[in-house]
């Protein structure tokens, strides 16, 4: 196992805990990279809600809502139809074995591409999203119209992580990122998180230009031995990759 941890006590207890047993799609390795950003925006004076699109039995949305700090709370979004009507149960039971209090996160039942900009803000009533997770349908203007929906509540320091980039099954998943990215200038990937294997994908981080700096070098210094020195050239910007084997090819 990678000896990984997100410096957040809660987080780390249920990472080394119950993690691998809510079922679930992403990797342990991005949880303990995102649950340290969350502990570094709370450090850092940042406060927010945070949401997710696409939480399915809560794997990822309990890792990061146990980042909370007081008076923030966590969003739920999920058609919770998928595998089968019990998702939901399962859900719930699964917070509650976490420790997550039933009054600090909401789960709310319903399809976010029926969802508009409005709907969202007012189920946050009103509060700005400081970590939004995109792992909801994996089609294009599915992802795209999610995209719109994480950055219209987006907190000017927050960051938007979207799952299964560049996954085998999801190849052209990509050009809505590249698209919306294209359609805010102010926008730049700050890390990839690269794949634990085909179930645990990759994951992008994107926040504004202005917001790199508190993110940036913190990551590269934080996870050192993960740090994939080649980097990645992404739209106006040079983007930190993080990989749980660093190596580069040997061709000498
Ligand atoms: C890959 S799973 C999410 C895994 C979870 N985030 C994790 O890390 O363990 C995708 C989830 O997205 C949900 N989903 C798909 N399309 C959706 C939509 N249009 N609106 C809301 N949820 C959707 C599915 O019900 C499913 O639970």
């Amino acid at each position: 196992m990678i000896e990984i941890s997100s410096g957040h006590a809660r987080i780390d207890q249920f990472l080394s805990g119950d993690y691998d047993r809510v079922r679930g799609m992403s990797s342990r390795f991005s949880a303990a990279i995102c649950g340290h950003l969350l502990r570094r925006q709370t450090e850092r004076g940042i406060a927010g809600d945070i949401a997710e699109i696409g939480t399915f039995e809560g794997r990822f949305f309990i890792a990061m809502a146990l980042g909370l700090a007081p008076g923030e709370r966590a969003l739920g979004i999920d058609t919770f139809d998928w595998p089968d009507d019990g998702v939901l149960a399962r859900f719930l039971e699964n917070c509650a074995g976490a420790g997550l209090a039933h009054e600090r996160f909401t789960a709310w039942k319903a399809d976010s591409r029926s969802m508009s900009a409005s709907d969202l803000r007012e189920k946050l009533a009103g509060r700005a999203v400081r970590f939004f997770h995109v792992d909801g349908d994996h089609v294009h203007d599915s992802l795209a119209h999610d995209l719109e929906l994480a950055h219209a509540v987006l907190h000017p320091d927050g960051l938007i992580c979207i799952d299964d980039m560049l996954h085998p099954s999801y190849p052209t998943l990509i050009t809505a990122v590249l698209d919306y990215l294209a359609r805010h200038s102010d926008m730049r990937v700050v890390c990839i998180i690269d794949r634990e294997d085909i179930v645990a994908a990759a994951k992008f981080l994107i926040c504004r230009r202005e917001a790199i700096a508190l993110y940036e070098q913190d990551l590269m210094r934080s996870f050192q031995p993960f740090h994939f020195v080649l980097g990645a050239d992404t739209p106006n910007h040079f983007t930190v990759v993080l990989t749980p084997q660093p190596r580069i090819a040997d061709v000498g």
